[in-house]
């Protein structure tokens, strides 16, 4: 596939280095210009591009960026993008970083306004997974820990060439139904981040308290804007398995819940 990625980030970054291991063409651009992504390409072989260039005739196009940047995308972005093509959307809305978005705060699910944005329909998927566990965790089909990921969307087509995608890289997918679903797996639920099997993910997804979710996502957002940069991120992960209710009896989730909050006290 030729697959255009929007974000060169953690995220955009990780997913143009699985692409092209499955030997499918990258496009990629950032907000600065394909000249500052030179060491990403050597690394990974994707090609940098001007942004609109990554939408151009592409069978697959990924956005990877902060919520507040979508605003900021070409109005005339996907002019060339054909109406076949999948768009992934893997942002998630934190006003800490974001700002207020009121459409968000009155509960619009967050890729049903990036859509409104884009003026066509999105596949949210990858939101709820960290980058270092994109990266590092993926595994063959019928691995016992193999990671699912959810993934919502209206078209049927558009959702299976997403899910056959994240089988080849190395994930377990579940169809969590339409956008106005996905805010079960949006920051602040249990299906965020705790990098569930295929048996457990749907228990989370069911579990979701829509009223509950964005005071959840704000106390987390909080607490890991007090954290260093070099955190582990397996750490994190830890974390979100025990809130999530998922290995409580896992002494290494507690040591992990100890660090957290011990590095966040300690930096106040
Ligand atoms: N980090 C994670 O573990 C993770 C996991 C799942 C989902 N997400 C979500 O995925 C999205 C991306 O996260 P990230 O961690 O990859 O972000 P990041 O590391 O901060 O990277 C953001 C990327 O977006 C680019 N960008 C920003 N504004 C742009 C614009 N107007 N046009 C084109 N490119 C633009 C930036 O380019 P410049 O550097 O040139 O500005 C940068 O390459 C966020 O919504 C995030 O919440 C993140």
């Amino acid at each position: 596939m030729r697959i255009g990625i929007i974000g060169a980030g953690n995220i955009g970054a990780t997913l143009a280095k699985h692409f092209r291991r499955l030997q499918h063409t990258v496009l990629i651009a950032n907000s600065r210009g394909p000249e500052t992504l030179a060491e990403l390409a050597k690394e990974t072989g994707a090609t940098p591009v001007a942004i609109r260039e990554a939408a151009n005739g592409v069978d697959l196009l990924v956005i990877a960026i902060p919520m507040k940047s979508v605003p900021e995308l070409p109005q005339d972005l996907l002019a060339n993008l054909p109406p076949k093509s999948p768009i992934i959307d893997t942002g998630n809305y934190y006003p800490l970083r974001d700002g207020r978005i009121p459409d968000l705060d009155r509960g619009l699910a967050e890729s049903a306004w990036t859509s409104r944005h884009l003026r066509r329909p999105v596949i949210k998927a990858m939101n709820n997974i960290v980058s270092d566990s994109l990266l590092k965790k993926a595994l063959p089909r019928g691995a016992k820990k193999r990671i699912a990921l959810p993934v919502a969307g209206e078209n049927a087509q558009s959702k299976k060439t997403v899910m056959d995608l994240l089988d080849a890289v190395g994930f377990d997918s579940l169809d969590a139904g339409s956008l106005s679903e996905s805010w079960r797996f949006q920051p602040g639920t249990p299906a965020y981040c705790p990098d569930p099997t295929i048996k457990q993910l749907p228990k989370l997804l069911e579990r979701a308290k829509r009223d509950k979710a964005p005071a959840s996502r704000d106390t987390a957002a909080k607490l890991m804007a007090k954290l260093p940069p070099d955190f582990p991120p397996q750490e994190l992960v830890r974390v979100s398995r025990l809130s999530a209710g998922l290995d409580l009896l896992n002494p290494r989730s507690w040591f992990a819940l100890l660090h957290l909050l011990s590095v966040a006290i300690r930096s106040r």
